[in-house]
């Protein structure tokens, strides 16, 4: 049986919005359950109800999950990272829970979770009402909730580069950016980029995605400068990922899942060397 390399691994997916975050993470996931990893996906994304749980599961799927954050005493109890770097504790239990992680079996309701093959996912939370306030306490619980085990960790983020002014990817062990075809992926490539030199962040690299054409994609390249070798994978244009998202359906096979595979093989490589 190969190496599973990627085992307990927090893979954080981010990038401008609409570039296809989401989906990513449906068709890595199913390439891991695949794989036969055990796969734990965290919606992290405070602004996309029910997004990720169709992707994942379809329509057919009854409800979502509670959210986390309730799970560590709901949204007041929880403290935005910027105004708190201190690490996520569980409600009666000091013990920080990076050092201590905690065990989704013995320890977390099967309310706070959905579960299908060797897929398990949580959400952080959701914005609910008007006036809530900052989403930062979202974001400590996406930083901070880590589990025990060997499952991998695919952590899908809400647009844009507001979890690295919040440092969320101190606790990752990979940074994946997903740029769609605009030169505001690419712009938003380059930053992320630059904050991951400054923070010394060394597994962070590029996904190209929706790419019609030769030409699209050496246009892309070229704009990417000397963030080229960054890029670990392309995933063409794809109609049947626009048309699972919109029917509702789970995303089940289609020609971009062999592109994804290959993508996860570099991964697996990356963190072994
Ligand atoms: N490779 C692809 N080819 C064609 N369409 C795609 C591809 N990947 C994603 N899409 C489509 O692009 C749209 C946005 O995808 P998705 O919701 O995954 O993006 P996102 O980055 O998660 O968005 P958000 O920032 O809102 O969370 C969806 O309609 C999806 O079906
Ligand atoms: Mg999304």
């Amino acid at each position: 049986m190969p190496k599973k390399l990627l085992c307990g691994k927090r893979i954080l997916i981010c990038g401008k919005g609409g570039s296809g975050k989401s989906t990513l993470v449906s068709l890595m996931a199913s390439i891991l359950q695949r794989k036969s990893y055990n796969v734990i996906v965290l919606d992290g994304d405070a602004s996309n109800p029910e997004g990720l749980v169709r992707l994942l599961f379809g329509t057919g799927v009854e409800g979502e999950p509670t959210p986390l954050i309730e799970f560590f005493g709901g949204i007041d109890a929880v403290t935005c990272p910027v105004d708190d770097p201190s690490p996520l504790t569980r409600i009666n239990d000091p013990n920080p829970v990076p050092q201590k992680r905690i065990n989704v079996v013995e320890e977390i309701q099967p309310e706070y979770y959905l579960q299908k093959g060797s897929i398990t996912l949580f959400q952080t939370g959701k914005i609910e009402a008007y006036g809530q306030g900052c989403d930062g306490p979202l974001e400590k619980v996406v930083r901070d909730f880590m589990v025990e085990g060997d499952a991998v960790n695919l952590i899908d983020m809400k647009a844009g580069i507001e979890h690295f002014g919040r440092r969320i990817p101190d606790r990752m062990d990979i940074i994946l950016g997903v740029l769609d075809y605009t030169l505001e992926s690419v712009s938003i490539a380059k930053r992320m980029d630059k904050f991951c030199r400054e923070a010394n962040i060394k597994n962070f690299y590029l996904i190209l995605n929706k790419i019609g054409s030769e030409e699209v994609e050496s246009m892309l390249m070229d704009k990417l400068a000397d963030l080229q070798e960054k890029v670990i994978g392309l995933i063409p244009y794809d109609q049947e990922l626009i048309k699972a998202g919109l029917s509702g359906n789970a995303i089940g096979e289609c020609k971009s899942l062999e592109e994804v595979e290959a993508i996860m093989g570099r991964l697996e490589q990356v963190v072994s060397s």
